[in-house]
């Protein structure tokens, strides 16, 4: 059958990060490859009690079918929402998604013909590559620095094409606390970057799963916001880190242009977002304690920043030519090791000896890729699993390296 695939099926091979979390099964592995956000911070008993209520009170039409663009209470909820993130928009401007993931496919498949270019870091969140791998695209992309986009590397890249009479699709960036790198992008860059934006008429995708997740330092303005609403970002959240990813639910923000052509194509991918999990979103933002909820969070995550950097530089002592990110906030940081190491050869090596991460190439497009980096989730091992966890990769590394 498999002749029958379609051109672009034929050579997809999926999110690569699903091969290498296979193999996880085994229960002495200290595993920092996860994205999980850590099921201590889910407001269990609060969702239990939306979910008795809105069954008893309303079971019929919860379990029906539900508007595409996403329930009218949700929608409402979440402008009031961004109102206090200094967004300010209409119910033209949104449309509720079934999870960050999807808020990304609607991108690819929205924007891109085959072979089509985009912008974006190295590294950057492998989820939005295998989403927009669908179509083949190419990309201009630039390392990321310590304080976000290399904007300048980017708009000669962009220069160089629209000289060749092209013009890339979108700008993809994850301003805060980026997955891989835990790096948060400046308020120059961001104000550089929407300038980018504006000056080559080219959208802005703004991907914003862990905005509410800062550990340290002053929040900076989202670059939607820095917008005013004029159409040149694209905004896309998910409630997988600030409440659940069980939940699959999102929402994506835009001009009314683009959010019309969302819904269209939601009605022939998914239709629509479950409506029971929807309530739970907007009983979340209109009746829980946001405020105690995000400040717990911070601090059970801060927490667990801190003891992980201190394990690492206990651990890698210079002469390892070992270095790290310090993230902000988020889940994630990225290390990197010396050039003569492959990291997708370690992570072998490194499950031998009970211990996993993200290869570092799974963030690479395939025309760009780097072997000598890797991802670290800090946020859902235990502390002791941290202390165990980071000296067997101290060791692993070192037996490798040498
Ligand atoms: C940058 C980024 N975008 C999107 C997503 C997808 O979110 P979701 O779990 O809601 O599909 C993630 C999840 O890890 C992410 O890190």
């Amino acid at each position: 059958m498999k002749e029958l695939f379609s051109k672009i099926m034929k050579g997809f091979e999926g999110y690569p990060i699903g091969k290498t979390l296979k193999y996880l099964r085994d229960p002495e592995i200290i595993s920092f490859a996860g994205g999980l956000p850590s099921s201590d911070t889910f407001p269990m008993e609060f969702i239990q009690e939306v979910v008795e209520r809105s069954l008893r009170e309303n079971g019929a039409k919860v379990l029906q079918y539900s508007p595409i663009a996403g329930e009218k209470d949700l929608i409402e909820a979440t402008i009031e929402y961004l109102k206090l993130d200094g967004i300010h928009i209409g119910p033209e401007n949104i449309m509720i998604t079934t999870s960050g993931q999807h808020g990304l496919d609607l991108v690819g498949r929205l924007f891109l013909d085959p072979e089509d270019y985009i912008v974006a870091d190295l590294p950057t969140f492998g989820g939005a590559l295998a989403a927009f791998e669908m179509q083949t695209p190419r990309y201009i992309a630039r390392d990321i620095r310590e304080d976000g986009p290399d904007v300048l590397g980017l708009k000669a890249g962009i220069k160089e094409l629209v000289n060749r009479g092209e013009k890339p699709k979108f700008i993809y960036v994850i301003p805060d606390y980026q997955n891989p790198a835990g790096i948060t992008t400046s308020l120059e860059k961001r104000i550089a970057l929407l300038d980018l934006a504006k000056e080559y008429e080219i959208p802005l995708v703004e991907d914003s799963p862990y905005r509410e997740l800062r550990y340290t330092g002053e929040t900076i303005p989202s670059i939607y916001s820095l917008d005013n609403n004029e159409g040149h970002v694209i905004g896309l959240y998910t409630f997988s880190k600030i409440l659940c990813p069980g939940l699959r639910v999102g929402f994506n923000i835009g001009p009314p242009e683009v959010i019309r052509k969302f819904t269209f194509i939601k009605e022939a991918n998914i239709l629509n977002t479950p409506k029971l999990n929807q309530d739970i979103c907007s009983a979340f933002f209109r009746g829980y304690d946001l405020q105690s909820h995000f400040a717990n969070a911070c601090s059970y995550y801060r927490e667990k920043l801190g003891f992980f950097l201190d394990a690492l530089e206990d651990n890698f002592p210079e002469e390892m030519g070992v270095t790290w990110t310090r993230p902000e906030g988020g889940l994630f940081l990225w290390l990197t090791v010396p050039e003569k190491i492959n990291t997708m050869d370690l992570f072998m090596k490194a499950i031998e000896d009970k211990v996993a991460f993200v290869p570092g190439e799974i963030f690479f497009p395939k025309k760009h890729i780097r072997h000598n980096s890797m991802r670290i989730n800090f946020s859902y091992p235990t502390k002791e699993q941290i202390l165990e966890g980071v000296r067997r990769l101290s060791t692993v590394i070192q037996k490798y390296g040498s």
